[in-house]
């Protein structure tokens, strides 16, 4: 039995991570989360109280850290500003946490020689065409295009400085996007998904032909563990499920699972600098560690989800006006 700090645990992936932490091992799990308008104490509420600590506080606050690192075995990194629009909008806090944030706990690495897994995004490598053969690897170079994305590429070119130059024992994964319980309403398919609910037509950015390769949370959340487990210090490991799919398809399949005409979504403003497709090979992960995922048929993914947030509006109903505010003064 290992004690495991999880930043960032209130959060979408986090708390999906905590959950299958608790019903797959027997380590007890402290959560530290600043609980922003992204985090929800809520995602954690049905876990067991003798094996969940939480703690409400911010990875850049260097005490807290600190003695937070004294007391864990193991960190895992999921805290984070995560959405692209927001970074368009005010890119200031993710430099904050997502730059700042990873550098204080890098340094309680190091002082206290804690074990640590970074968790971040293949947003990192910008962007391929639809046509293009090739999907991102370990070694495709850095290129990203958002603030949220460029500030996940600093953290990662942090943690891979401070395991050479310092001997932190780190390693980190950068994931495709995932999709399933507890994911904050701004985010594309639990916006869809609630905006049928309430009557609201989803919106669809452009043309929609931006592909994005879906992975189920419970399947990033094995392989993170399989990394934390096995994975050699120093490595990047990309996560990924074989799940491209274009957001037309994602939303029509949303519409006709939730018994709407398929065609009964509209167009919005495109994002700024939108990337166009990403697409994960995750050979080193299945050949050097052993991993696969479990959760082959999206279809089915998407409607157990959809059942998800038809059986959990009071988790999401007191964020959903505000999204909406948000995203209707960006002609979105
Ligand atoms: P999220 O926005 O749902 O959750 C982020 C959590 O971090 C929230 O609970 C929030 O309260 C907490 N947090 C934010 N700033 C903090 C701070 N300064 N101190 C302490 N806690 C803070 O994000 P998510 O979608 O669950 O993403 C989690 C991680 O996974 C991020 O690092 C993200 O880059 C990465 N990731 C996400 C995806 C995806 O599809 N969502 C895919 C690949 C990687
Ligand atoms: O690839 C991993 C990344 O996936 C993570 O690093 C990010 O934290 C996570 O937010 C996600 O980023 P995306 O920008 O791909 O996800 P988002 O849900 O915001 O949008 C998915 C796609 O859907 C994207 O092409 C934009 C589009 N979209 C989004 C919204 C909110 C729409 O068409 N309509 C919408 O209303």
């Amino acid at each position: 039995m290992a004690n495991i700090l999880v930043t960032g645990g209130a959060g979408f992936i986090g708390s999906n991570f905590v959950h299958y932490l608790i019903g797959n091992t027997d380590h007890h799990v402290t959560v530290l989360d600043a609980l922003t308008y992204a985090g929800n104490l809520a995602s954690l509420s049905d876990l067991p109280e003798d094996r969940l600590t939480f703690v409400k506080g911010n990875i850049t606050d260097a005490p807290l850290v600190d003695e937070l690192f004294s007391k864990a075995d193991a960190v895992v990194h999921y805290a984070a500003e995560s959405h692209n629009d927001n970074s368009l909008d005010n890119p200031r806090p993710f430099l904050d946490t997502n730059i700042v944030g990873t550098f204080t706990l890098l340094e309680a690495a190091r002082k206290h020689d804690t074990r640590l897994h970074h968790i971040s995004t293949d947003e990192v490598y910008g962007d391929l065409e639809l046509d293009d053969p090739e999907r991102f690897t370990e070694s495709t170079p850095y290129n990203p295009s958002s603030p949220y994305s460029s500030t996940k590429a600093g953290s990662d070119l942090l943690v891979r400085a401070w395991v050479r130059s310092f001997g932190v024992r780190a390693t980190l994964s950068n994931c495709s996007n995932n999709y399933g319980p507890y994911q904050h309403v701004e985010k594309f398919i639990p916006r869809q998904i609630t905006n049928v609910i309430r009557g609201i037509q989803p919106k669809l950015y452009g043309a929609g032909e931006n592909v994005r390769d879906w992975i189920h949370a419970d399947d990033h959340s094995s392989a993170v563990l399989t990394i934390l487990d096995k994975g050699v210090i120093g490595e990047t490991y990309l996560i990924g499920a074989d799940g491209e799919k274009n957001n037309k398809d994602v939303i029509e399949l949303i519409l006709q699972l939730m018994g709407q005409p398929k065609d009964a979504y509209e167009h919005v403003t495109d994002r700024a600098g939108h990337d166009l497709r990403y697409a994960i090979d995750f050979t080193k992960l299945r050949t050097e560690l052993g991993w696969t995922p479990r959760y082959g048929d999206f279809e089915a993914g998407l409607a157990a989800t959809i059942q998800w947030y038809r059986d959990n509006e009071a988790w999401w109903a007191p964020a959903k006006d505000g999204v909406e505010a948000f995203y209707a003064a960006r002609g979105q």
